[in-house]
């Protein structure tokens, strides 16, 4: 059995990544017929659970405490879902993962330590290929004023995840950990995006 695709979404809060993370998982299942999950970080384990009431501060931690909880989740997440999906056949779209612990954690992290939290979840999984939609954060906080309640602890901190998300790929580029990094402008129809996504992703291993 071919193992299956690991296609990570990572952007800013209402960067559109969830809408083209179904977009992408609409045109491979129904008109590709291939078999996909979707999946999102932090999942449903319980540091999970925990780090989201963080995120909406119920509950409150210190900064390297919120980095092991949302790796520990990611941790829960690969053995018990995102593997096994991906040694079925299944290719596995995940909304977020060790790039956000980066870019968010890392406002207040350096980068050396979050690797270090996260070295067992990068040494099993990282992904096949990446996909960051980069949005200005006025964009997006108009977006996410629009259409939900946001994720208070980072709304207002746009500009610095984004620079930290780029940092990130750097950082992690020149240990080799970055494979298939597409980087495409927010500031399209959505449409567009999709289709650039679609491209790139049957170029690139589909
Ligand atoms: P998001 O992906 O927007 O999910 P939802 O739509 O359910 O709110 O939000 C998850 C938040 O968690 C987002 O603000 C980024 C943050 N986060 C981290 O700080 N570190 C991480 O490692 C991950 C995966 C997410």
């Amino acid at each position: 059995m071919k193992k299956g695709l690991f296609i990570v979404f990572e952007g800013l809060d209402g960067s559109g990544k969830t809408t083209q993370m179904n977009a992408l998982y609409n045109y491979l299942t129904k008109e590709k017929d291939i078999k996909c999950r979707k999946e999102r970080e932090p999942s449903e384990s319980l540091p999970g659970a925990l780090a989201r009431s963080a995120i909406k501060k119920q509950l409150r931690f210190e900064p390297q405490t919120m980095a092991l909880l949302f790796a520990a989740d990611r941790y829960e997440h690969i053995i018990h879902d995102i593997q096994p999906y991906l040694n079925s056949g299944a290719h596995v779209l995940c909304d977020r993962y060790v790039f956000s612990n980066f870019a968010y954690q890392g406002l207040e992290l350096d980068f050396e330590t979050i690797y270090g939290v996260n070295k067992t979840a990068m040494e099993m999984l990282m992904p096949d290929i990446t996909v960051f939609i980069d949005t200005e954060p006025a964009e997006t906080l108009e977006r996410i004023g629009k259409s939900r309640v946001g994720n208070e602890l980072f709304d207002k901190k746009g500009a610095a995840v984004r620079e930290s998300f780029y940092k990130a790929f750097d950082f992690l580029g020149e240990k080799g950990l970055v494979k298939n990094l597409l980087i495409v402008k927010g500031n399209q129809t959505a449409e567009a995006i999709t289709s650039e996504i679609i491209e790139y992703i049957e170029r690139n291993g589909l």
